[in-house]
């Protein structure tokens, strides 16, 4: 089976891009594939962030992926710091505690073999960046994010890593940055030190856009809630959302290229309805506008999220089933990572600690 990684950042409650961009195709392919899905907070603290906040929101991601439909029979579910830095250090094999300790050092390897122009082409550093009130006060560590992205992936032997469509040039910067340090270190070895992931991204939905902007995605980080729906918003929440979200006055519903907003609607239908775009198309043609297309919208929503929050609600009941699965996921985990950073270190010249 190929393998398959990814993660989302723990900021925030999870919302339908990450949903329809990300976690609904790891559930629908999670039989086809070897799986780890991480939740990646080490990315989360490359902004300003709120410590309490951040581990609260760890849980809840993890608790979410699990909703969404992630089997932990069938997927491993981590948290990215849980396998560099585990506190079950002290008990494992001598192997093992090494290549854990170089958890760290394989950023740092990855840090050196990747060019900084390469990191300055990053539109998502640009937008981060600009938007910051201090520029100066931007972080080293928003600038080494993609690498931080790569290292995961790397680690992991990922063949495959199912994203939304902002993730796109983080994959290719992955794939620039694994054939590099094959190319420097791995050459006359048999076996490459990193596979060359893919990304997996989903022909609709891909980018789902921001309920205020059409042509802005939708973002935890917008500061207006109306812009998103959160997959735990309540039935009332979804409704005033889509009653406020912002539309055309152009006569009849319908998809066209100049129509962002009705577009990215028409699309949500879709997804939470499970219709084909003919069939939504055919439906559209009878509504007399958007009026008759809102409360459709806003009820298909609920009844899509309604099981999904049944289940969130019984696993915040249950910490210890959470705190288990997440456990196993971190030994499985680092057993893989452990194995690969061995052998980037060994092909870089490194010693092993005897
Ligand atoms: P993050 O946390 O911003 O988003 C998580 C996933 O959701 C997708 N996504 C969207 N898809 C469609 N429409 C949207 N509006 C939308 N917004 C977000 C993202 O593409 C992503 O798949 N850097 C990553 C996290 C990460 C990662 C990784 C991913 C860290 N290491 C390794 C894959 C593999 C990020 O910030 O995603």
């Amino acid at each position: 089976k190929k393998r398959v990684l990814s993660g989302v950042q723990p900021t925030g409650v999870l919302h339908l891009g990450n949903y329809l961009g990300a976690i609904r195709q790891w559930v629908a392919n999670q039989e086809s594939y070897d799986n780890f899905f991480c939740v990646v907070d080490s990315h989360a603290i490359t902004q300003p962030h709120d410590p309490k906040e951040l581990s609260q929101a760890t849980y809840r991601t993890a608790a979410l992926y699990l909703a969404a439909g992630i089997d932990p029979k069938r997927s491993n579910i981590f948290v990215q710091s849980h396998v560099s830095a585990h506190s079950e250090l002290m008990h494992s094999p001598p192997g093992r505690r090494a290549a854990r300790l170089l958890a760290p050092l394989h950023r740092w390897m990855l840090n050196c073999a990747t060019p900084m122009g390469w990191l300055e082409k990053m539109i998502q550093y640009k937008e981060k960046s600009q938007r910051a009130a201090n520029a100066k006060s931007v972080s080293v560590g928003l600038f080494d994010y993609p690498v931080l992205m790569a290292a995961d992936i790397l680690l992991y032997q990922a063949q495959l890593v199912p994203v939304g469509d902002d993730q796109r040039q983080h994959l290719e910067l992955t794939r620039d940055i694994a054939r590099r340090f094959n190319d420097k270190y791995a050459k006359k070895k048999k076996r490459k030190v990193f596979v060359e992931p893919e990304a997996l991204i989903v022909k609709s939905n891909a980018r789902v856009m921001s309920l205020q902007d059409g042509t802005a995605k939708m973002s935890k980080s917008d500061a207006n809630d109306l812009s998103r729906i959160n997959l735990l918003d309540s039935p009332d929440e979804i409704r005033r959302k889509i009653k406020k979200c912002k539309t055309d006055s152009i006569k009849g519903i319908g998809y066209s290229p100049d129509r962002p907003e009705a577009n990215n609607l028409l699309g949500i239908y879709e997804a939470m309805t499970g219709k084909s775009k003919e069939e939504v198309e055919a439906e559209a043609a009878t509504w007399v506008g958007w009026g008759t297309f809102k409360p459709l919208l806003a009820d298909a929503l609920i009844a899509h999220l309604e099981p999904l929050q049944a289940r969130y609600a019984e696993l915040v009941a249950e910490p210890e089933y959470l705190a288990s699965v997440l456990r196993e996921g971190a030994e499985a985990a680092d057993e893989t990572a452990s194995r690969t950073l061995a052998d980037a270190k060994r092909a870089m010249g490194f010693t092993l600690p005897g």
